[in-house]
């Protein structure tokens, strides 16, 4: 990886664990040498301008695994299937500074092109993992008119990945929609969802948008998993579920 981690020019701290808060509100505070300052973990744009925080908050600290689960579940399936990784083209949506991309091109992915609604993940990807996306896209999937998608798509995409990005305030299903729309007929579908997104009392239009495109036989489900996603700062477990499918025409 090449952001360099040993010595950090910050210090962090996260709450209590016996403070419980809602995945949505959990927070760290940063000191860069002006003092505390709080960021909501969904203060994507300002932990990306901190070099290294990302990784060391979520990977280092609350131990996140959904980038390697996801990328084994969707080379897995390629490897099933005999086809090439070498000549795959990803669309990783929610792809953030990069850390997806990254363990893709590990894997023998020959391109991967990255989307993100915030300039500032762009530049993060740029200066973190420099050459791993060979194009990302700031964008705002749900307002994206016909030539722009049809221009990033060319074709089609072979395969979708979109990693601990859906639901939350982040990516809604209609963006999800929009993204799918951009991968071709027989293209691959590698997600991270929390497990009860997918669950009957969900509320997020999740669950409602994943059963419809299964029972349309838009998507058809390959695998499966439930793992853990990361710690929460209570230090409890996150469970997500992993999921990999084929976009297939519909009935
Ligand atoms: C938790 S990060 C995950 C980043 C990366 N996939 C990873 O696993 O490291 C979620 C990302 O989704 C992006 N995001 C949120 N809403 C989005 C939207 N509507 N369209 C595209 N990206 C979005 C955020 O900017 C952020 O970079």
């Amino acid at each position: 990886m090449a952001v360099e981690r040993s010595e950090p020019p910050y210090r962090l701290a996260l709450p209590q664990p016996t403070e419980s808060v809602e995945q949505d509100m959990e927070y760290c505070v940063l000191d860069t040498g002006d003092g505390w300052t709080e960021y909501r973990f969904h203060d994507y744009a300002e932990l990306y301008k901190v070099p290294g925080l990302y990784e060391r908050l979520f990977y280092d600290i609350l131990q996140c695994q959904s980038p390697p689960v996801v990328c084994d579940l969707l080379a897995e399936q390629l490897a099933a299937e005999r086809i090439d990784p070498a000549g795959i083209r990803v669309l990783d949506v929610g792809a953030g500074n990069g850390i997806v991309g990254e363990e893709l091109r590990a894997r023998g992915i020959g391109k991967v092109v990255g989307v993100d609604i915030i300039p500032e993940a762009r530049d993060a990807a740029e200066r973190d993992r420099p050459g791993i996306y060979a194009d990302y896209h700031v964008i705002d999937l749900t307002a994206l008119d016909g030539d722009r998608a049809s221009a990033i798509a060319s074709g089609g995409f072979d395969a979708l990945t979109c990693v601990a990005a859906l639901g939350f305030g982040d990516i809604p299903p209609e963006a999800f929609r929009a993204a799918l729309d951009m991968v071709a007929v027989d293209g691959f579908v590698a997600i991270t969802l929390r497990d009860d997104f997918l669950s009957d009392d969900d509320t997020s239009g999740f669950a409602g948008l994943i059963r419809s495109l299964l029972e349309t036989g838009e998507l058809e489900q390959l695998g499966s998993t439930v793992y853990r996603h990361r710690l929460a700062t209570s230090r409890d477990p996150l469970l997500y579920r992993a999921v990999v499918a084929r976009k297939r025409r519909p009935r």
